[in-house]
């Protein structure tokens, strides 16, 4: 018989997507080959703790609010590094004997404390191989304003925008409106290390900004205020390591909040409506296709990537952001478009876990440590 690989599912997170990531999580656990892969279940909880297998399970079962009265029943979790082998990690369960072994780390944690780099340089630290970018591609990707700063150099168009720190902000009350006069109306205010539209607001007058910075900062110290740009919505999900490939593209349609907000993708689903594929051209699709590429590498992306883009009536892409560990869910755009481009779910799993392994291969041959 094969040896299965050992898979951690690591999941959950401190962010504010952390119900998110359990939706993700729930849906990559179904969808591994259990031919293939035995599955140890990671989960880490609102407040930062990590919970193994058991434990994790509950973590993973349970809905939404529902969490954060969740009270584990013990088993809590030490990382240390393996007894026998210095190159492998053990992720230790309080009990003496409950150490599983991981061959390759999954990690589903959208948002900052998971996708921005913070869990890829624990594992990096570990020696352990990992699904998706590395420190750096993770933590460019978070950040929106180095991420538009690094798109533009590759010479992709990206919404014009003003930076707004907690400190600026905090010295002079008139700073904002006069970044907002620069940038224009309508405008998006939006932190700049959040995700799934949290603290996302577009402005359309002078008088609703206050509110907008406002809930921008309860999420991050510094906030981007960035130009509208009027065109389709459309997405495209990118694989691989040194030849990454495209997938066809999705397009979303927001509904009554006029643009893709929070509400949209998880409150309501009569909200937005997702068309894949998108209707396009041959040189409209071939156009997005490229630009979701360049942007991929541009970013030092690896592995997977969903690259969010608006095509405007002059037949412009501009580059709205890059997710390096996009939605999961079985109806997430991400698995969709590879489903659709040929690539089912489970078949899409067992390419992102090869590249983890290739990557760590690659690294390990490196003159980097003694
Ligand atoms: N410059 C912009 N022009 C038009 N719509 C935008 C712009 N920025 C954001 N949006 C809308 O807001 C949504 C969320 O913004 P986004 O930058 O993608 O943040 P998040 O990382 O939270 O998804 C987008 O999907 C889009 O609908
Ligand atoms: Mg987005």
């Amino acid at each position: 018989m094969v040896k299965k690989l050992r898979i951690g599912l690591l999941f959950g997170g401190r962010s504010a997507e952390h119900e998110i990531s359990l939706i993700s999580a729930r849906s990559i656990y179904q969808n591994l080959d259990s031919k293939k892969y035995s599955v140890t279940l990671i989960g880490i909880s609102q407040d930062g703790r990590w919970y193994l297998q058991d434990d994790a399970k509950v973590l993973l079962g349970t809905k939404g609010m529902a969490l954060k009265q969740f009270s584990p029943r013990g088993g809590e979790l030490s990382v240390k590094p393996a007894p026998m082998s210095g190159k492998n990690l053990a992720v230790a369960g309080a009990k003496a004997g409950a150490t599983p072994r991981i061959d390759v780390v999954f990690p589903v944690l959208h948002g900052p404390y998971g996708e921005d780099g913070t869990a890829q340089g624990l594992l990096e630290l570990a020696g352990l191989p990992y699904v998706g970018a590395d420190v750096l591609g993770s933590a460019v990707g978070m950040d929106k304003e180095v991420a538009k700063r690094l798109l533009r150099d590759a010479g992709l168009f990206v919404a014009g925008f003003r930076v707004l720190t907690r400190h600026e902000h905090g010295k002079s009350r008139s700073l904002a409106g006069k970044l907002a006069r620069e940038v224009g109306y309508p405008l998006f205010v939006k932190p700049s290390r959040m995700g799934s539209s949290v603290g996302v607001s577009r402005v359309v007058a002078p008088g609703k900004l206050t509110g907008a910075i406002k809930k921008a900062f309860r999420f991050d110290d510094k906030l981007l205020l960035e130009k509208e740009i009027k065109g389709r919505e459309i997405e495209c999900a990118i694989l691989g390591g040194d030849t990454p490939r495209a997938s066809l593209i999705g397009e979303v349609i927001p509904g009554q909040d006029g643009f893709y907000s929070y509400r949209a993708k998880y409150v309501d689903e009569s909200g937005v409506e997702l068309v894949i594929p998108a209707r396009l051209s041959a040189k409209q699709l071939s156009g997005a296709q490229q630009t979701a590429l360049k942007a991929f590498c541009a970013l030092n992306c690896y592995g997977m990537a969903r690259v969010d883009m608006f095509l405007t009536g002059r037949g412009r892409i501009f580059v709205n952001e890059l997710n390096t560990i996009p939605g999961f869910t079985s109806i997430s755009m991400y698995p969709k478009l590879w489903e659709l481009s040929g690539l089912p779910f489970p078949k899409l799993l067992d390419e992102l876990i090869r590249l983890a392994i290739q990557r760590h291969k690659r690294k390990a041959k490196l003159r980097i440590s003694r």
